[in-house]
């Protein structure tokens, strides 16, 4: 079975570091420090509801050794009428405490749950092109809920567990010290069976982690390629596949049930044996008369008020555990690096630059083996577009991915204004520049909230006036709802060539000096195209505009080209000076009929051959 296939304990997709429980509660703990008071005020109500839960044993005694054998029915009442009130207290304190314990836990998950969501989007992208969004789903959903639970019981039923534990051992010794010495027996073996599970839990609790977030991301990747599982007809494939990680899923919680299955009750059994001990020896003293049979009810009583929360202590261990699983993954997400640290110390950029840009001797990689762009070097002077033409995988959109600081280069710098843009602060650099990307993204909501992402202040006609200028009018008036049509996940209920100009109006509202245009490959009839590159020019005019250009067409009105082939420039100049250079553009602007200038590679490339 191919169960465990995406379940190798270190897939770096999946896993995290590990971490001690110890590091896990004092990291937990810096979160509940906010709330001191709540948790204070919890433990407080839990403490008072134990202490009236202590009158129950005391009353029986009282009643079995004293009330009964006086006859007289008034006492009786008086007690019972005590030991009711007794309950009351206990179960109204209780009440308050899981009020207030609910609240305070709630705030601090709701803390932790923005934390990770705040360090999620401030970290470079280069951490999600190594992850999976279903796996950083699980790890804010459930995983923060996985610590969620152990605040609710641990915080205050540790607390408490531990000082009625505390408490009953002090009543159990001062009324009979050899029957507490018979009720600590079984404790030796408890403590073992207790650090056998700490021991053994976590890699199970880990790897079922890691089984969800594998399930999850199979989930979440199917959702997004619904259209394509359709098209190819593996529907078949992706249940198998759906199967597989479920099944690892249903392995991974039986391994962590069985294992609590078995401890659960074998820690009870050994507790029982120790009330059985002491019934024995117990019920010995009662016939030698050492001891009344009320004070045997009462501290077998008190007994179960020992053993109650050494259970509960059992539990939370096991929750203990399943929370380190769950927090180490979740701090390994806030203890990510954000791209661009102590921001606050870098010079921000004018919120308008000129927009002269230049690269300087750049290098880059993605990864140490292959180095992906190579000595680039070009000034862009204000309002100039530059064009970037080169063939498919040649460096483009990755040399263009470095001006808003989405990687970092390896080497040489990149200056705007003649200000080194690693020694600013994004988000001062990000204002500056727009983007219209390849495959333009949107939000599933609706055409106005689409368009006015680029200004979230913008008024009504300065949205119309973006949509006009991007030539979506035409289109958005024939919207059943107009500006306010919905528009689905990812724009799917537009077409390309629409999902385009909304995202050309959308650069137009944000009004950037800087614009970087990856110029879209899929072809849209010629009407639609002629609208687009309209839209464009309109967009462009008066920026400086980095267009990675696929049409000739545009391309010839670009100041600068600059030819791009293995993450090197090999050719740079306008139109006319490369067409003079006789080098590798000018064979490609020769070859007739051709709109894109990929065809004019590949037709070069098999030339070659
Ligand atoms: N996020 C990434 N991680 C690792 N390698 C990448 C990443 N993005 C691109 N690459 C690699 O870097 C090289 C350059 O890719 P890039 O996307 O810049 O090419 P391009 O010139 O824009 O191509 P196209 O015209 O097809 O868009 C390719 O070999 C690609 O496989
Ligand atoms: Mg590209």
């Amino acid at each position: 079975m191919s169960s465990n296939e995406y379940l190798t304990e270190n897939d770096p997709m999946f896993s995290a570091k590990k971490r001690t429980t110890s590091e896990i509660i004092r990291r937990v703990s810096s979160y509940l420090w906010p709330y001191k008071g709540l948790a204070l005020a919890t433990i407080a109500c839990a403490v008072v509801s134990l202490l009236c839960a202590f009158a129950f044993p005391r009353l029986t005694q009282y009643i079995i050794d004293d009330v009964i054998n006086t006859g007289d029915t008034s006492q009786l009442d008086i007690a019972i009428l005590i030991l009711i009130a007794a309950f009351f207290l206990r179960d109204f304190f209780n009440s308050i405490r899981i009020q207030v314990n609910n609240y305070f836990e709630q705030n601090v998950v709701f803390d932790m749950r923005r934390e990770v969501y705040a360090r999620l989007q401030r970290l470079p992208l280069q951490y999600y092109d190594t992850r999976a969004s279903g796996d950083l789903m699980t790890r804010v959903i459930e995983d923060v809920n996985a610590v969620e639970r152990l605040l609710i019981d641990g915080t205050e039923q540790g607390t408490v567990s531990i000082i009625s534990i505390l408490g009953v051992l002090t009543i159990l010794f001062a009324t009979n010290p050899i029957l507490a010495g018979a009720a600590m027996i079984p404790i030796p073996i408890l403590i073992i069976g207790a650090m056998w599970y700490t021991l053994t839990a976590h890699k199970r609790y880990r790897k079922q982690r890691q089984a969800a977030s594998a399930m999850n991301s199979l989930l979440m990747d199917n959702l997004q390629g619904v259209r394509e599982i359709k098209a190819f007809g593996k529907e078949k494939h992706e249940d198998s596949r759906f199967t597989d990680r479920a099944e690892a899923m249903r392995q991974g919680t039986l391994t962590i049930m069985r294992a609590w299955a078995f401890y659960n009750p074998s820690m009870s059994f050994v507790a029982a044996t120790g009330t059985g001990l002491v019934l024995w020896i117990g019920g010995g003293q009662i016939m030698n008369d050492q001891m009344s049979v009320g004070e045997l009810v009462a501290f077998l009583f008190y007994l179960a008020l020992f053993y109650d929360p050494i259970s509960k202590l059992h539990g939370l261990n096991q929750m203990l555990q399943s929370a380190r699983a769950g927090g180490e993954r979740v701090f390994d997400i806030i203890d990510a690096t954000e791209e661009r640290e102590n921001f606050e110390g870098l010079n921000p950029l004018p919120n308008k630059v000129r927009g002269e840009v230049k690269y300087d001797e750049v290098h880059f990689n993605y990864s140490k083996d292959k180095s992906t762009l190579k000595n680039i070097s070009f000034l862009a002077k204000p309002g100039q577009m530059i064009a970037l033409v080169g063939p498919t995988g040649a460096g483009k959109t990755t040399l263009i991915n470095l001006l808003p600081g989405f990687y970092e280069t390896n080497q040489g710098d990149i200056t705007i204004d003649g200000q080194n843009i690693a020694k600013t602060s994004l988000e001062s650099l990000r204002k500056n520049i727009s983007t219209v990307s390849q495959e333009p993204f949107l939000f599933n909501g609706s055409v106005r909230e689409n368009i006015s992402y680029g200004n979230l202040n913008a008024s009504q006609n300065e949205i119309i006036a973006a949509a006009k200028a991007a030539n979506c009018d035409n289109f958005i008036n024939e919207l059943p709802e107009g500006l306010d049509t919905k528009v689905g996940e990812r724009g799917v209920r537009l077409s390309v060539g629409e999902k385009q100009r909304i995202s050309i109006a959308r650069a137009l509202l944000k009004d950037s000096p800087i614009l970087i245009l990856d110029e879209a490959t899929a072809s849209v009839d010629t009407a639609t195209e002629r609208l687009i590159q309209q839209a464009l020019e309109r967009l462009m005019s008066g920026r400086t505009s980095f267009v990675i250009a696929h049409r000739l067409s545009t391309i010839r009105n670009a100041d600068q080209i600059l030819v791009l082939k293995s993450g090197s420039i090999i050719e740079r100049g306008s139109h006319d000076e490369l067409i003079k250079q006789q080098g590798l553009y000018s064979r490609l602007a020769r070859i007739q009929n051709t709109t894109f200038i990929e065809e004019g590679f590949e037709r070069l490339e098999s030339d070659n051959k």
